[in-house]
């Protein structure tokens, strides 16, 4: 049976594609800096291991944990992630930090921890955020990790080719997680962004999860390096 290890994969996106993966019958481990992952991946019946991905150290340890017991990685999905808003002339040092620490360099600890471990025709799916193609104000941190992630994509797709491992991204637009229902809550998103959505709406988790699937399958056996945007046309009309 394949497997695949899923970081953030506690809530939102990552934990719809644990599901999603299951369903498929893949075998899934969650990976999250959350402990209450622990009791989500035994409702989903998958293994879970508590680790940080801004420590290298402590992804080393987990991913060389995880393909002692379960095998070799056949699928590495980077879902963990955060966001921090207000103006770039304001913007704490302490906020630029964490995401780039989490949503840029986190994902490639990860994709590093794992490369030991993944054998040949396996795959990386990274996630990116149409915010990588599109300015919203507010968001200078969020929009220079998610670009970032696009690059580390496209290079690590050409340099790991030789395995083959192909490494591709996923850009969803808003998606209906915890992480934007928390920043609904806070005043810091405004619904009024869905009015640049052609197909006017948040994505729900099963919009971006298809995708991410997808390319993480063998039916992406040619795909590499690529980032689809799962946004409902934004990119071409944002
Ligand atoms: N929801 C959206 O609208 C949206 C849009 C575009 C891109 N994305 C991206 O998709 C990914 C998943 O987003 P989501 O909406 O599901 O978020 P979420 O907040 O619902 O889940 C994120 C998960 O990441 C985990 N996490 C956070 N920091 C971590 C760390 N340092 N180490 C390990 N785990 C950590 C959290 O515990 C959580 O389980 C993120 O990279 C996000 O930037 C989300």
């Amino acid at each position: 049976m394949k497997h695949a290890v899923v970081t953030g994969g506690a809530k939102g996106i990552g934990l719809g594609v644990v599901r999603e993966l299951r369903r498929e019958g893949w075998q899934c481990e969650i990976l999250d800096a959350d402990p209450a992952g622990q009791a989500v991946a035994e409702e989903v019946g998958v293994a879970f291991v508590r680790a940080d991905v801004t420590h290298p150290d402590e992804l080393r340890a987990a991913f060389a944990g995880l393909a002692d017991r379960f095998g070799p990685i056949d699928g590495l999905v980077n879902s963990a992630g955060i966001n921090r808003t207000g103006p770039s002339d304001q913007l704490p040092e302490a906020d630029w930090r964490r995401v780039i620490d989490i949503d840029l360099s986190g994902t490639f600890y990860a994709c590093q921890a794992a490369y030991p471990h993944m054998p040949p025709g396996s795959a990386i799916v990274n996630l990116a955020s149409v915010l990588a193609t599109r300015a919203l104000p507010g968001r200078v941190a969020y929009s220079a990790a998610k670009s970032g992630v696009v690059g580390i994509t496209r290079v690590l797709a050409v340099e790991w080719a030789a395995r083959p491992i192909r490494v591709n991204a996923v850009g969803p637009s808003w998606t209906d997680t915890p992480l934007i229902r928390d920043q609904l809550a806070a005043g810091t998103l405004d619904l009024e962004v869905l009015d640049r959505v052609p197909m006017r709406r948040l994505a729900q988790v099963e919009d971006v999860v298809g995708a991410i699937v997808f390319l993480l399958g063998d039916k992406a056996s040619f795909i590499t390096g690529q980032t689809l945007y799962v946004d409902g046309g934004y990119t071409w009309a944002g």
